[in-house]
């Protein structure tokens, strides 16, 4: 059985990350997408907000499992037997932090693999900020969220206008 972590803050998830999720399901016999806490990050939804917004999103897909970890990526992965950590590649400006993380993490677990998938390229000009910024100015964002994204974003916007 060959698992893979696919990690991300998913604040929210977008077509973008779903791209490299069906991707790495082919690959994969199960993928284990998974929210990372960081102390750091101020998400707009709450974890359990963006926990249901990838159940909902992934529920088509038989070998994806929905979870969040705490800690170090690498114990996260091993404790998950996973042999490989996938990540998407946008674009060149992507390529240096992803370098950096995948060869710490080689560094710190050197069993564990990272894979990087370049998503289609209709989504390389897409990340959470900006479908975050659009919504919040009442933009539409069908084409770049699954239904089920828009509509809470939808709800949070409406949320913040009444007060
Ligand atoms: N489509 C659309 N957007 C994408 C995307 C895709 N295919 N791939 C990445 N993005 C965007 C995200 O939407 C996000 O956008 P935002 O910054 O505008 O919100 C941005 O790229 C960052 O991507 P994300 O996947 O959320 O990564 P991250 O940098 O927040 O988190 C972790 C990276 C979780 C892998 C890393 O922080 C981690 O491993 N944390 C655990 C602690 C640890 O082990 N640290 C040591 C690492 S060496």
């Amino acid at each position: 059985m060959r698992i893979a972590i696919y990690p991300g803050t998913f604040d929210p998830i977008t077509n973008g990350h779903l791209d490299i999720l069906d991707r790495a399901v082919k690959l994969f016999d199960k993928v284990i997408i998974t929210i990372a806490r960081n102390p750091s990050k101020s998400p707009l939804f709450s974890e359990e907000e963006r926990l249901d917004m990838l159940r909902e999103a992934t529920k088509g897909h038989r070998n994806v499992e929905v979870d969040s970890f705490e800690g170090l990526l690498v114990d996260y992965a091993r404790s998950k037997q996973a042999a490989a950590i996938v990540r998407g590649l946008r674009a060149i400006s992507d390529f240096e932090y992803e370098l950096q993380m995948a060869l710490m993490n080689r560094k710190l677990d050197a069993a564990v693999e990272t894979v990087f998938l370049m998503p289609n390229e209709k989504y390389t000009y897409l990340n959470s900020s900006i479908v975050r910024e659009i919504s919040r100015h009442g933009g539409d964002v069908s084409e770049f969220v699954p239904p089920t994204v828009r509509r809470s974003l939808e709800r949070k916007r409406r949320m913040k206008l009444s007060g």
